[in-house]
């Protein structure tokens, strides 16, 4: 089957939680529309981009074997799509299925409101899970920020900033939130058009809500006042049922959660996405004051006329007592959550070391550098270059010896000529490989790093120094694999997975603002067949005009 959609991106004026701003949004709505499709299907996305910035769409999670060149990165994958332009995505499914989303990959616009949900359907799946469950609802989580995103980057990367992130004015939850308009005087803001998302949902009835942080910064705990969550998938990868109250849910990572509507009372219940300040070493008042919050309401319930979600509400349902199992900012434990599919990781035959870090730089400009190089967007996509000039295969190769405490590697390896040390960090894996990749975090914050065009095993997460003594030792039989991971201040992450998909895929921090301030890197997996791709004309022509 193919499914076409067509998406065109613009700017509008919107109130999501009443406090008028600019967004930049898809078909005029946000969040922008879903996508879905089954396994193995193609899929056809005609951007038209009238927006006032350039644009690129990512299928977040998405394995795009064979056609890295669709992978929507912004001068790295392709060129951008420019104010006018128009660029068609035409890429098949196969062989992943679960919650994914789609966001803009050009600098922080998918903050502004370029985001989507993209829902991908098995037979596999629904064999595993469809019977546990009566309804599926997309639940999408972020924090929200009261002006465009540029503006707040340009601060964040002004000089003599010591990466003092920008802190959210609010959160919202499937695009709306409530906001108290006093707190910003002489601003517009529509008070009555402040109002929660109300779930009205059947009684007796299961529901999967298919959770998605789809925010720029801050890490979410999830929640529905009285109603457990069971947890059955996370990042496309089904998981054994286990049950929790609050979910902690970084930038960019997904859950499936069921709930059981079957709590005999007339209350509406709060549905509850709180931003983890702790985290993200930020308070904001108006976030502690007000929560971020949705109303979930029982469809036979009288009370459900009464507005629950009015401005003056008092909660009539408490939050679950008990603190997302997660407070040190790391990821659900990921010993605790056991993929439903057994897998084997295989063992590692390369491994490399990259530092993350942040670093006061020239000019005393704060940016972020894995093992001393910082991301800038070159002048061209990387990967056009390395079609067209690489397509021999690469012959030479700035290795450094950063990652020889275990193994032989290739090393690191800078494609082209670049100057300084804002640059493209590359690693080559010229060969099928079974790749580690340590990450170690040497910033005070946690960081959710996301691989694009894959999902990994996570083999360990810690603090402190990696414990090498112990490689070679860690759980191979069946570790959590995803697309997203986070790691805490301080820790570290040894990440594995099977360099099988061809092509230059990036690794970086998912935080808008620390991707902008360079916390990116790429893995260049078997060069030689980027030669064979088949990109479409159109791809190639979008960097001769830009
Ligand atoms: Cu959600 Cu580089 O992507």
């Amino acid at each position: 089957t193919t499914r076409v959609y067509n998406l065109t991106i613009s700017e509008v004026a919107g109130w999501p939680d009443g406090y008028n701003r600019t967004l930049t949004v898809i078909n005029g709505q946000f969040p922008g529309p879903l996508i879905e499709a089954n396994m193995g299907d193609r899929l056809i996305v005609n951007v038209q981009n009238n927006g006032v910035n350039m644009t690129t769409l990512h299928f977040h999670g998405l394995y795009q074997n064979g056609t890295n060149f669709m992978d929507g990165t912004y001068q790295i994958s392709q060129c951008g799509i420019p104010p006018g332009g128009s660029f068609t995505y035409n890429f098949t499914v196969p062989g992943q299925y679960g919650t994914y989303w789609y966001h803009s990959h050009y600098s922080t616009q998918y903050m502004d409101g370029v985001v989507g949900p993209f829902i991908i359907h098995s037979q596999e799946e629904d064999d595993l899970i469809g019977a546990m469950y009566d309804y599926d609802q997309v639940v999408l989580i972020s924090d929200w920020y009261h002006g465009l995103s540029e503006g707040y980057l340009a601060g964040y990367l002004a000089s003599g900033n010591e990466n003092t992130e920008p802190v959210p004015d609010n959160g919202l939850i499937n695009g709306a939130a409530f906001f108290n308009c006093a707190l910003t005087p002489g601003s517009t803001c529509y008070q009555q058009d402040a109002n929660r998302t109300v779930f009205n949902f059947e009684r007796d009835k299961t529901y999967r809500l298919r959770v998605i942080n789809t925010g720029g910064f801050a890490e979410i705990n999830f929640s529905v006042d009285e109603h457990p969550l069971t947890l059955v998938e996370g990042d496309g990868v089904l998981i054994q049922p286990t049950t929790l109250h609050k979910l902690a849910v970084t930038v960019a990572q997904r859950y499936s959660v069921l709930i059981t509507t079957n709590i005999t009372s007339t209350d509406n219940f709060w549905v509850r996405a709180e931003l983890i300040e702790y985290c993200f070493h930020a308070t904001n008042p108006v976030l502690v004051d007000y929560g971020i919050t949705g109303v979930l309401s029982y469809t036979d319930n009288a009370n459900s006329d009464a507005p629950p979600y009015s401005n003056s509400m008092t909660a009539e349902t408490d939050s679950w007592g008990d603190v997302a199992a997660d407070v040190l900012c790391l990821d659900l434990n990921n010993t605790s959550i056991e993929p439903m599919i057994v897998t084997q990781a295989p063992d590692a035959t390369v491994f490399y070391r990259v530092d993350a870090s942040f670093q006061i730089g020239s000019y005393a400009i704060d940016l972020g550098y894995f093992n001393g190089t910082s991301w800038k967007p070159s002048s061209t996509a990387v990967l056009n270059q390395a079609y067209e000039m690489l397509a021999p295969g690469l012959s030479s190769a700035v290795v450094d010896n950063n990652s020889t405490e275990l193994l032989n590697t290739t090393g690191p390896l800078a494609l082209g000529v670049f100057g300084g040390n804002q640059d493209q960090y590359i690693i080559n894996v010229p060969d099928y490989e079974v790749v580690d990749i340590l990450i170690n975090n040497l910033d005070d914050g946690s960081h959710p790093f996301h691989l694009h065009g894959y999902k990994f095993w996570v083999m360990g997460t810690g603090m402190g120094s990696f414990p090498y003594n112990e490689y070679g030792i860690f759980n191979t039989t069946n570790p959590m694999r995803r697309d997203t991971v986070g790691i805490q201040g301080y820790g570290w992450a040894l990440l594995r997975f099977v360099a099988d998909n061809p092509g230059l895929w990036p690794l970086h921090c998912h935080i808008s603002w620390h991707l902008e301030a360079g916390l990116l890197m790429q893995f260049e997996i078997q060069p030689k067949m980027i030669a064979q791709f088949e990109p479409p004309a159109a791809w190639a022509q979008l960097c001769a005009t830009q």
